[in-house]
């Protein structure tokens, strides 16, 4: 039984007040809920309060993303020992937002997963096709190639308590969300990949979230979706309300 995984990608919203809000708003609803394990990722500036506001609420603090390399001349980034300075034991790596934004390659994301494992932290490694790509049937192509590239040269016990974060990206931000059936053939397309590659019982063990659009409304079903255990939030993780919606939803699915 892998249990669901629910964390809010607050991307480049919120202040420090509101972010305070959020999380005493989240800890306190985390007594009555039972069988989900929830994580934030908030914008860098906002990680240390973040970290110290959660203290032992069992809320995990993620960054929305790193570099491989581990210092340097590169301005803007942070490194993977900087996330764990401040607290950080998860990190998104490969968001859409990075790669269709910034233009950053599978095999990029593939270094961010190396530097991340071998510094102790817990990559959330998202995937997913744009709508071009699944209108002109690339679907599996795509989340084979980035899972390939994210994967690539790891054995299954380095991987080990990966998070893996289907996200098609014509479903992010837009209110437009997955079906179940094409959420579940998707996760199925990763499941399948991870049993080939590594074996059956580490395919089994991964869990794959869905992200794109989910709200308090369609949290449940999606949830209850074979081989979906967990989600990504984007808009709906910035207000307590949505978000413990989607919370309750994963552990009545
Ligand atoms: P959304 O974003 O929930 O706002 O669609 C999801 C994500 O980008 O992880």
């Amino acid at each position: 039984m892998r249990t669901p995984v629910i964390a809010g990608n607050w991307k480049m919203n919120t202040d420090a007040a509101s972010a305070r809000d959020l999380v005493a708003g989240i800890g306190q609803a985390m007594a009555e809920l039972n069988g989900v394990e929830v994580g934030v990722a908030p914008p860098f500036p906002y990680l240390e309060m973040v970290g110290r506001e959660l203290g032992n609420s069992g809320i995990f603090l993620a960054g929305q993303d790193m570099h491989w390399e581990t210092g340097g001349a590169f301005t803007g980034d942070v490194s993977s020992a900087m996330l764990l300075d401040v607290g950080c034991t998860h990190v998104i790596l490969g968001h859409s937002e990075r790669r269709h934004g910034w233009g950053e390659t599978p095999e990029q994301v593939g270094k961010k997963v190396v530097a991340a494992k071998e510094a102790g932290l817990k990559p959330i490694v998202c995937v997913g096709e744009t709508l071009e790509e699944r209108q002109g049937d690339r679907t599996k192509d795509v989340l084979l190639h980035q899972a390939e590239a994210a994967f690539a040269g790891f054995s299954e016990s380095d991987l080990a308590g990966l998070i893996i974060a289907y996200e098609p990206v014509w479903a992010i931000g837009t209110g437009v969300v997955a079906t179940t059936a094409q959420a579940g053939e998707a996760h199925q397309i990763l499941r399948a990949w991870l049993a080939e590659r590594f074996s059956n019982s580490f395919a089994e063990s991964v869990r794959i979230q869905y992200g794109g659009s989910v709200k308090p409304d369609n949290a449940a079903e999606l949830m209850a979706v074979d081989g979906v255990d967990g989600a990504l939030v984007g808009g709906a993780s910035l207000k307590v309300e949505p978000f413990v919606g989607i919370l309750r939803g994963a552990t009545s699915s």
